[in-house]
């Protein structure tokens, strides 16, 4: 798929085939993650794959909104690394979240690109789902989860609403 067209016809899908997903596949998805930008290059994550179907089920009580993830093929979950992120904690920022959603949208893409159906729902900043997930997954200490990529073959596709909005679009001035 060109990456133009794959841009404009990604959507978020939750519905999904009951059919895995091969590693191969998994693996690639993963790399596209691996190849996003971060601040100073520190590449501040790391990704869990969840196939267990225990597991999968088990989101619907740590992230409710997520609970499609118990017909899900595979969860990957996007984690971000609290000791290399890029930031200075005693002015209190961190590019730790922002890096790991340029991450997450690069496995949305690829999933995508690979005829796979994804949806990306949040665990950080919510502090109930992070300290949810966390445990269950017995995530280090300096690891935080960010994002549950929720992936299948898709079941069926949404249609692409109307995105253009010339009016948010400011040449030159506001
Ligand atoms: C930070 C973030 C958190 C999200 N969390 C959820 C979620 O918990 N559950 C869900 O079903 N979708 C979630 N989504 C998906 C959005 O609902 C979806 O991207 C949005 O409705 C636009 O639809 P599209 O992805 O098909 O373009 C999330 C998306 C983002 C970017």
């Amino acid at each position: 798929m060109e990456l133009m067209e794959g841009l404009l016809t990604r959507r978020s899908v939750r519905k999904y085939q009951n059919k895995p997903i091969s590693k191969e596949v998994l693996a690639q998805i993963i790399k596209a993650g691996q190849y996003a930008p971060s601040a100073h290059n520190t590449q501040p994550w790391e990704f869990l794959v969840i196939e267990d179907k225990e597991a999968l089920k088990h989101f619907r009580v740590m992230q409710r909104s997520a609970l499609f993830a118990e017909n899900a093929a595979a969860v990957i979950l996007v984690c971000g690394r609290e000791d290399i992120s890029f930031s200075r904690p005693k002015e209190g920022w961190s590019y730790i979240d922002i890096d790991c959603s340029a991450a997450t949208e690069n496995i949305l893409l690829a999933a995508h690109a690979l005829g796979l159906g994804a949806c990306w729902c949040g665990a950080s900043p919510m502090t109930g789902p992070i300290a949810a997930i966390k445990e269950y997954f017995k995530l280090p200490e300096n690891v935080k989860p960010f994002s549950i990529v929720v992936l299948g073959y898709p079941e069926e596709m949404p249609k692409q609403p109307e995105r253009d909005n010339p009016e948010r679009i400011h040449w030159g001035k506001w």
